[in-house]
C-alpha cells in the first residue's frame, strides 16, 4: 500500500506538471494568472479538499447516485430569487435523493461513471442561494478539477447559482466534465457586461475537450438585454449582447441532457472548434426574443447535434463561415427562425460551408425551416448540403434559398453587388407539411452565380389554409423526382 500511495502522489504531480498552464479567470476580474487570492471556503465540512492537495493522496471518489447531501453551512433550500422568469425556481427539495432512483435510467445522472472525482462547487465556498455571487467557487471548482483525470466540476440540484461573467481554461486532463444538476443564473442586469474584456459571452471554455452534463438548467436571465434590444424598441441604441455557452478552440465536446433557457443573445456557440457532439438538450427562449439563436456554429467541424428541443427567438441552429461536416438529426424546432446556414459573406467576405445533413427534424410555427442566405457582394462556396425527412407545420417559408439577404438592421435595403457565394449539390428529399404562406419553395440565387445541382425529391407541403402552395425560383438549376408540390420550378442545365 505504500508504494500504491508513492505511485499516486507521482501521478498527482505529474499531473500537476501537464496542466502548469491550466489557468482559470473570471472575466471580469482575474487577469489570467493561476496565482488567485485564495478564497477560503466558506464551508468547513469539507468532504473533498478544496484544491487538491499536494503530494498527498487524490481527494476521494465521489458517490454519484444519490446527489450528495449539501454541507451543513449552506442551508440555502431558497428558490431562485426574484428573477422576471418564474420557470427558473428550482423545487426546493435539496437533500432527498429520490430523484428518478428506481425507474428508467436518468441518463444525466447514470451517465457520470462512479469512479470519477467531484469538485462540488459548494464545497469551494459557493452558498447556492441565487442571490451571492458564487463565480469564485466556480472558478476554484474549475481549476482543481482540471488538474485532475476523470474529475467533474458539480452544481448540485436544488441550489441556484448565480455566477458572473467567467472563461473557464483548459486544457485539463482527461474527461473533464461540468456537471449541472442544479441551477446556474447569469446576472439579469446588462451594466455587468460593461467591460470590454467580457462583452461577447456570460461562460466560455477556451481550448479544452470536456464534457457538459447533469440534468440541470442554465440560465441566462436575458429579459433585460431583449427590452434593451433596437429590435423589440427602435429608439433603443443596436449592441451586441453576450452569448450564453461559448466554446472557443476546442477539441472534443460533448453537451448532453442540460437545459439552456434565456439567453442575452445567442445560446450556445462553438467557435474554431472540431469533435462537437450534443445530444438530448433543451434550448428555450420566448418567441420573440431577440437573436436568442439556439445554436450557432462558426468555424466549427464534425459536429453532430440530435434528440433535442429547441425553441427561441432566432435560429433554431445557425451553420456560419467555416463549417463543414455537420450532422443534425432528430431536433424539434420552434418557435424561431429554423435552421440557418448564413447569413453567408457580410460585408463582401468570403464564406466556406460543406457537407451538412439536416434530417429527421420536426418545425412548428417557425419563421423558416431549411434555409440558406447569402449577402450579395460575397464569395466562396456552399456546397453538399442533404436535408431529408422534415416535417413542417405552419412555417412560413419552408424552403428557403435567399442569395439577396439583407437584415433589419441594415433597414432592409443592402447595395446591389454582382458577386455571390456559389451554391451548388444541395438535396431537399421527403419534406412534407403546412406552409404558412403561399411561396412554400423559394429558390432566389443569385443572377451571376447560380445555383446548381439542386434536388427536389418527394416534397409535399400544402398551405395552413388558403389556396394551393406555389414555389419561386430565379437562377435555380437541378432536378425533380418523385412527386414534388409545388411543382418544381427548376431550370434544367444543358
Ligand atoms: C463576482 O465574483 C467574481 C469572482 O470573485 C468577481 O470577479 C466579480 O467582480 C464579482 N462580481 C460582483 C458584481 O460582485
Ligand atoms: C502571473 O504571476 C506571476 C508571479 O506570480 C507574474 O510574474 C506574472 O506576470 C503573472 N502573469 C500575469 C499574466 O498576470
Ligand atoms: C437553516 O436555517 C434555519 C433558519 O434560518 C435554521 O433554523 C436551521 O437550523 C438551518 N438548518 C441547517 C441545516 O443549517
Ligand atoms: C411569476 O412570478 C410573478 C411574480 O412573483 C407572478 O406575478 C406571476 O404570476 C408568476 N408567473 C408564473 C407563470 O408563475
Ligand atoms: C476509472 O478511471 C480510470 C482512470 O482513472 C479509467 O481508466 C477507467 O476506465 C475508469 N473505469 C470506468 C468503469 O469508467
Ligand atoms: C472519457 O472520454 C472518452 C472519450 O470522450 C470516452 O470514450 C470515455 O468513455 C470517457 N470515460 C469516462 C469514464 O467517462
Ligand atoms: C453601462 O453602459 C450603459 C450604456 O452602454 C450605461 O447606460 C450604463 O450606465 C453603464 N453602467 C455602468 C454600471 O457602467
Ligand atoms: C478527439 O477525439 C478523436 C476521436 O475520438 C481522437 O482521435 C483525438 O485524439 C481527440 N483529440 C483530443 C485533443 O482529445
Ligand atoms: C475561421 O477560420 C479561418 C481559417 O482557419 C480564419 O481565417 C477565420 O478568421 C476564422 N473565422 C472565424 C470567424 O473564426
Ligand atoms: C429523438 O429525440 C427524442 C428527444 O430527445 C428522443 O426521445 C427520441 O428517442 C429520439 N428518437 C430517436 C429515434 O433517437
Ligand atoms: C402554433 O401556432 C398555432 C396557431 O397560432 C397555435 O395554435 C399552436 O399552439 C402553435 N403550436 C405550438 C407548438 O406552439
Ligand atoms: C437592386 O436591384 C434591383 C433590381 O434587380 C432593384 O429593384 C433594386 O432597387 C436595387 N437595389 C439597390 C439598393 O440599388
Amino acid at each position: 500500500m505504500g508504494s500504491t500511495s508513492f505511485l499516486l502522489s507521482l501521478l498527482l504531480i505529474s499531473q500537476q506538471l501537464r496542466s502548469s498552464n491550466v489557468s482559470v479567470h473570471s472575466s471580469s476580474t482575474f487577469t489570467g494568472n493561476v496565482t488567485m487570492s485564495p478564497h477560503a471556503p466558506k464551508s468547513p465540512v469539507s468532504r473533498i479538499p478544496p484544491r487538491p492537495p499536494s503530494p498527498s493522496p487524490p481527494p476521494p471518489p465521489a458517490t454519484m447516485s444519490p446527489a450528495p447531501a449539501p454541507s451543513s453551512p449552506s442551508n440555502s433550500t431558497a428558490p431562485a430569487p426574484s428573477s422576471p422568469s418564474n420557470s427558473t425556481a428550482q423545487a426546493p427539495e435539496v437533500s432527498t435523493g429520490t430523484t428518478n432512483s428506481s425507474a428508467a435510467p436518468e441518463p444525466g445522472v447514470s451517465d457520470t461513471s462512479s469512479n470519477m472525482t467531484e469538485f462540488n462547487v459548494l464545497e469551494y465556498g459557493a452558498l447556492g442561494d441565487g442571490v451571492t455571487n458564487d463565480t469564485q467557487a466556480f472558478a476554484d471548482a474549475w481549476k482543481a478539477a482540471c488538474a485532475v483525470d476523470y474529475a467533474y466540476v458539480h452544481a448540485p440540484v436544488g441550489y441556484s447559482f448565480l455566477v458572473y461573467p467567467t472563461t473557464f481554461k483548459g486544457p485539463c486532463l482527461l474527461n473533464m466534465t461540468f456537471k449541472v444538476d442544479g441551477t446556474v443564473l447569469a446576472p439579469p442586469e446588462t451594466s455587468v457586461w460593461n467591460e470590454t474584456s467580457v462583452k461577447d459571452h456570460w461562460l466560455e471554455f477556451s481550448k479544452v475537450s470536456m464534457i457538459i452534463q447533469g440534468t440541470g438548467t442554465i440560465d441566462g436571465q436575458g429579459q433585460n438585454w431583449w427590452a434593451e434590444s433596437c429590435k423589440t424598441n427602435s429608439s433603443n441604441a443596436c449592441k451586441d449582447g453576450p452569448t450564453a455557452i461559448v466554446f472557443n478552440a476546442c477539441t472534443n465536446v460533448t453537451v448532453k441532457y442540460v437545459t439552456i433557457l434565456n439567453s442575452q443573445q445567442m445560446h450556445l456557440a462553438f467557435e474554431k472548434s472540431v469533435g462537437i457532439m450534443v445530444n438530448s438538450i433543451n434550448i428555450s427562449a420566448p418567441g420573440d426574443s431577440p437573436n436568442t439563436d439556439g445554436i450557432h456554429l462558426q468555424n466549427a467541424t464534425s459536429v453532430t447535434i440530435k434528440n433535442s428541443f429547441i425553441g427561441t427567438g432566432d435560429d433554431c441552429v445557425s451553420i456560419q463561415n467555416g463549417s463543414s461536416s455537420v450532422t443534425i438529426k432528430n431536433i424539434t424546432c420552434g418557435p424561431g427562425h429554423g435552421i440557418s446556414v448564413g447569413g453567408l459573406g457580410k460585408k463582401n467576405t468570403s464564406a466556406t460551408v460543406s457537407n451538412i445533413v439536416v434530417e429527421d427534424v420536426v418545425f412548428t410555427n417557425s419563421t423558416n425551416g431549411v434555409r440558406i442566405k447569402s449577402w450579395q457582394g460575397s464569395s466562396g462556396t456552399a456546397s453538399t448540403f442533404t436535408y431529408q425527412n422534415l416535417v413542417m407545420n405552419n412555417v412560413k417559408n419552408p424552403i428557403l434559398i435567399d442569395q439577396y439577404y439583407c437584415d433589419s438592421a441594415s433597414s432592409g435595403s443592402c447595395p446591389n453587388f454582382t458577386s455571390n457565394v456559389q451554391i451548388s449539390d444541395i438535396t431537399f428529399k421527403n419534406i412534407t407539411g403546412t406552409s404558412a404562406t403561399k411561396v412554400a419553395v423559394k429558390l432566389a440565387c443569385s443572377e451571376t452565380v447560380a445555383c446548381t445541382g439542386i434536388t427536389l425529391q418527394d416534397i409535399d407541403l400544402v398551405r395552413t389554409s388558403g389556396s394551393d402552395a406555389t414555389s419561386f425560383c430565379s437562377d435555380a438549376y437541378g432536378v425533380s423526382a418523385d412527386t414534388v408540390i409545388p411543382s418544381s420550378c427548376l431550370l434544367t442545365s444543358s
